[in-house]
């Protein structure tokens, strides 16, 4: 494997970066210091470590990107605590500590006492290591809104860490936006978008071979998705078909999650979106109601009206449905027992509490060749 400089450089000091020519380590060690302006790259050149402004923006942070695509983040240190109108250096300390930092003034760190070197791998994380080689704090444990080939969403049962994406407030501003993406809880696994902490879609649960509700959300040609649950973890994560491939999930600012690709075509291509089925949308229809993929998405069940007509005709359905009449057990009232055969219907009967699902994953096979 090609690699850009000698290792005694490592030894003595970061190279600086002067204009043009990015000469990098991948490995800082205790006393030595990245300024704006240095990056570390990781050994085989694919994940590039550094400060970086998004967009127009003035302020700085610190982050990882991709080494051979246009600018891409996929983790930010500090990012609901930009550097402005200031530049500053993350140090890893003679005690062992990991920190972003001018003077007095931190804007990220990690705090430990053993803290020995700090390396980027190619799989894009980046690991504090102690002097025997064990991770002590890896920035596959701190997602933020993209979720890389290997990295595990969800519960770490042991240490109780949670693993959650959170969008960008913005397209240029890494500050934790509205929507997360998690999978929640580990005794039924859904997969959840929020919006402001509120419950807008999920898949799930994980029926033992997929998550229910996503035909789709299998092993195709481009990507395997993974589903871990054991008693020390509960995670989704996914590993790419062909490694020459870059993949990557994000969950974008305004709250799409996405699996995208680079290939040689130099540009990012949109896979797999997971589409928006209305019915994925969390109490769509209000109480007793019951939603179907169609024109007339929500229907109120069986004995059931609207609790507001007038907000119901105008596709307001959150109020859901009512009783016509209170139940009387003895005037023929019971349960409707057959809405196990009548799921496999295309048109529902009235009042059928079944959910006609489409599938809420959309490929595109030309974008990727595969059509052909
Ligand atoms: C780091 O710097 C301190 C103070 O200059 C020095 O005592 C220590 O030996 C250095 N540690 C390493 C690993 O170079
Ligand atoms: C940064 O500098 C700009 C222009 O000088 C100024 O308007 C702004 O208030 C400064 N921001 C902070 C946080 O100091
Ligand atoms: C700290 O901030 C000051 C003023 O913003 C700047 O001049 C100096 O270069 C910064 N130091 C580092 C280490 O970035
Ligand atoms: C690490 O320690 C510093 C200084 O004691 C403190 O300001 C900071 O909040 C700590 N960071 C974490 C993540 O605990
Ligand atoms: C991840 O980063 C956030 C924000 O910087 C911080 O609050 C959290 O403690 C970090 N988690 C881990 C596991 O490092
Ligand atoms: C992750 O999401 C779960 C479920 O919404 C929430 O309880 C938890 O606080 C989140 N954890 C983090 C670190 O954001």
């Amino acid at each position: 494997m090609w690699f850009p400089f000698p290792l005694l450089l490592v030894h003595c000091s970061i190279l600086v970066v002067s204009s043009g020519a990015a000469e990098s380590s991948h490995t800082l060690s205790v006393n030595q210091t990245l300024s704006d302006g240095q990056t570390l790259v990781s050994l085989g050149q694919v994940f590039e470590l550094g400060f970086f402004s998004p967009g127009t923006s003035r302020n700085r942070y610190l982050g990882m990107w991709y080494r051979n695509s246009t600018p891409t983040y996929v983790w930010v240190a500090n990012r609901n605590d930009p550097i402005v109108n200031s530049t500053a250096e993350l140090a890893l300390t003679q005690d062992g500590s990991l920190s972003l930092r001018n003077g007095s003034t931190s804007y990220w760190s990690v705090n430990t006492t053993a803290g020995a070197s700090l390396q980027l791998l190619d799989d894009g994380n980046l690991v504090l290591k102690d002097g025997s080689g064990n991770y002590l704090w890896q920035s596959y444990d701190n997602i933020t809104n993209t979720l890389l080939p290997g990295m595990k969403l969800g519960w770490n049962l042991e240490t109780g860490s949670v693993r959650n994406m959170t969008s960008w407030a913005s397209s240029t501003d890494p500050f934790s936006g509205q929507f997360t993406f998690s999978l929640d809880p580990p005794e039924s696994p859904q997969l959840v978008l929020r919006k402001d902490g509120q419950k807008l879609y999920r898949w799930g649960p994980w029926n033992g071979v997929r998550f229910s509700g996503t035909s789709e959300l299998r092993a195709n040609p481009v990507f395997d998705p993974i589903f871990n649950s054991s008693p020390q973890e509960v995670y989704y994560s996914y590993q790419v078909v062909e490694d020459s491939v870059l993949s990557r999930l994000l969950l974008t600012w305004d709250g799409q999650i996405q699996y995208l690709s680079w290939r040689n075509s130099n540009e990012w291509t949109l896979m797999v979106t997971l589409q928006r089925d209305e019915c994925d949308t969390y109490r769509k229809c209000g109480p007793f109601g019951s939603c179907y993929s169609g024109d007339m998405i929500c229907k109120c069940l069986e004995g059931f009206v609207p609790t507001s007509p007038q907000s119901w005709n105008s596709i307001d359905w959150t109020d859901g449905c009512t009783r016509k009449w209170e139940l009387n057990c003895g005037n023929g009232d019971g349960f409707n027992r057959d809405s196990e055969n009548l799921a496999s219907t295309s048109t529902p009967p009235e009042g059928v509490a079944f959910p006609q699902r489409r599938p809420i994953l959309v490929f595109y096979p030309g974008l990727l060749g595969l059509g052909s």
